[in-house]
């Protein structure tokens, strides 16, 4: 009896560390910080600072999101780009997206494209959250562009939605010659052949980070590259250009992230 007593005793705590822990991961968001350095960028441009969300999934960090957009402001950021699953298509909550949008825009310019879940929304909500979002003031990209002026010099910013695979020739068509060219699109795979097109650095997400990650493994399962995903979190150079991938900030399928916390992305470019 003293025996049976004992094991529920320690299950009990080992269920309690669990979901301690698991609490702990999905919501203790993390700061990565990154200095992106490359020949294209201006002296002008030297300093500029995107801030980068991703695949939030309708999930609130404090009321109304204050936890995560007080850790946004704080970084005094040139532009926001969000990169998709901004709203969950599991369990639609489009009022979150709108809280957080309507808090973001007054930091700096927000520039959106959605996701995989976004797409899988009723037509109905789709149509109507776009509109929603667009009225709050993010810049919502769709197979554009827009130019921003920093410094007297031109960056362009283009995205498209998740379902649009641009080829190489077809997204050097949404490039700018004279600018630094900025691309964000949820899928992270497809990063090479963007930079290969012209576009100097890419925002995607999509990948959660791998879900869980293995100390000298990294992460576990991102979609559509299924096990030991090659882009699922991090600053990847290529030949020319780089890519940025968030780990993203919420869950869908799989609730719980292990090694993996909520990531929000900052990128500071540099001269040379
Ligand atoms: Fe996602």
């Amino acid at each position: 009896m003293k025996h049976k007593a004992t094991l529920c005793v320690c299950a009990a705590a080992a269920l309690l560390t669990a979901s301690a822990y698991i609490a702990f991961e999905n919501n203790a968001i993390v700061l990565t910080e990154y200095e992106y350095h490359s020949d294209k960028v201006s002296q002008e441009l030297d300093g500029f600072k995107a801030v980068h969300l991703s695949d939030v999934h309708g999930k609130r960090f404090g009321k109304e999101n204050s936890r995560l957009v007080k850790l946004v402001e704080e970084q005094s950021p040139d532009i926001i780009v969000i990169s998709g699953d901004l709203i969950d298509s599991r369990r639609p909550d489009p009022d979150a997206a709108y809280e957080l949008i309507a808090k973001l825009v007054p930091i700096a310019p927000v520039y959106y494209v959605t996701g995989n879940h976004e797409e899988r929304l009723s037509r109905e909500l789709y149509i109507s959250a776009m509109e929603n979002i667009s009225a709050l003031g993010a810049h919502i990209l769709d197979g554009n562009s827009e130019a921003l002026v920093y410094n007297g010099v031109s960056v362009n910013i283009a995205g498209f939605k998740d379902s649009e695979y641009f080829t190489v020739s077809e997204a050097r068509k949404l490039t700018s010659d004279g600018s630094f060219n900025i691309l964000i699109n949820h899928r992270p795979q497809y990063a090479a052949a963007y930079a290969e097109a012209g576009f100097d650095l890419t925002f995607s997400g999509h990948a959660h980070g791998g879900q869980a990650r293995l100390p000298f493994v990294g992460g576990i399962i991102a979609p559509d590259q299924f096990f030991f995903p090659k882009y699922y979190e991090g600053l990847h150079r290529f030949a020319q250009g780089a890519t940025v991938i968030s780990r993203g900030l919420g869950n869908s399928f799989l609730p719980a992230r292990i090694n993996n916390r909520p990531e929000v992305v900052s990128v500071t470019l540099r001269k040379g």
